[in-house]
């Protein structure tokens, strides 16, 4: 049995498993630092790094302990470089190549995107490869084809926000607590997702394999504040009632989602792919994972989405670093971070 200790860095949690070439989990931890950024609604980069300088060693202890595996046991140690913060990821690198160096064992170099696909082929236990591989999260909206695991095309992303990123926002301009994501899903639930017709954009352009989340938003402003008008939506929103409230969230959660929906199957027919994989920590969105579900259903398309604990950033995922130990494909000690979006 090969085991792996994969590291990740990438934004603001510092995660940390074990992993087998069976795709076995033998531990897994994550500290998160959401506390931390929640009082300036968002992540802050040089915070996030420091508080990764804190948290790596501890959290590499525990999963040992956890697991109850000591270090000479491990085959390999992997770390997600690309793409990230630059100083987040700057620590996940600098610690695995120290335990490279330490335990003599080979490093491995994990892309954080396929490696939030490859989270459906290990909660599902089947090989979904080659799909279509929609990555929804805080940092990034992105199509991809992936013809295996670590071979992937992009199709077209998002041409302005994140949707996650639209989440967080949104979530800041009605008074909800970061991340924008759960609050706004949970604020939702008790509103009503027809009472505004905000846009849906680019649904319009089927050929085009793009997201833009920023009309959404600004439309959401407006609502709030009037259009063109300089009064802060978030002072504006703290004269609403919550039963308002929750249904802007949830007017703005259904557009948000049915552009995710719609764009995704816009995309799929036009590339003639049947096999869907969802990952990013969006994917945990509740009103999503049923809209995609019956989208997918209704065109007799397989669709694989992650458990929400598998959807947003963990280690588990770095698993991923399985496929190419098989292939030999390890890094010297020069392996440098990429922060930027892959194309
Ligand atoms: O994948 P992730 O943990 O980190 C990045 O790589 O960005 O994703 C975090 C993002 C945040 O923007 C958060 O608001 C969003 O995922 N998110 C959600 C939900 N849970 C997390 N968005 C919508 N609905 C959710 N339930
Ligand atoms: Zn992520």
């Amino acid at each position: 049995m090969t085991i792996i200790l994969t590291l990740e860095t990438t934004c603001d949690e510092t995660a940390a498993a074990l992993v087998t070439d069976g795709l076995e989990v033998l531990g897994s931890v994550i500290a998160s630092q959401e506390k931390l950024h929640e009082k300036y609604g968002g992540v802050v980069p040089e915070v996030a790094s420091r508080v990764h300088l804190e948290q790596i060693l501890p959290v590499i202890d525990s999963v040992l302990v956890e697991a109850g595996i000591k270090l000479n046991a491990i085959d390999a140690i992997a770390v997600a470089n690309m793409p990230g913060l630059a100083g987040s990821l700057l620590v996940g690198l600098s610690a695995a190549k120290s335990l490279a160096v330490a335990t003599g064992k080979p490093l491995i170099a994990i892309n954080h995107l396929q490696a939030h696909i490859y989270a459906c082929k290990i909660s599902s236990g089947v090989d979904p490869f080659p799909c279509l591989g929609l990555i929804i999260s805080g940092g990034h909206t992105s199509i991809y084809y992936c013809a295996d695991p670590i071979d992937f095309v992009f199709l077209g992303g998002t041409i302005d926000d994140a949707v996650g990123e639209a989440f967080d926002k949104v979530a800041a301009m009605l008074n909800l607590p970061y991340p924008g994501g759960p609050s706004i899903q949970k604020a939702a639930a008790n509103g009503n997702p027809q009472a505004y017709n905000f846009p849906r954009s680019l649904l319009g352009e089927p050929d085009r394999a793009s997201f833009s989340f920023s009309g959404l938003k600004t439309a959401v402003r407006y609502r709030l504040a009037g259009a063109g008008k300089k009064i802060n939506p978030a002072e504006a929103s703290a004269e609403l009632s919550q039963a308002e409230i929750a249904d802007i969230a949830a007017s703005f959660q259904e557009a948000a989602v049915d552009c995710l929906v719609g764009k995704t199957l816009q995309v799929m027919a036009r590339n003639n792919v049947d096999t869907l994989c969802v990952g990013g920590g969006a994917a945990a969105n509740s009103r999503f994972r049923t809209k995609i579900k019956e989208a997918t259903q209704k065109n007799n398309y397989r669709l694989f989405i992650a458990p929400t604990n598998l959807c947003t950033d963990n280690a588990v995922m770095g698993a991923i670093a399985v496929e190419r130990y098989k292939k030999g494909l390890f890094e010297n000690l020069d392996l440098d971070i990429f922060p930027g979006l892959i194309r």
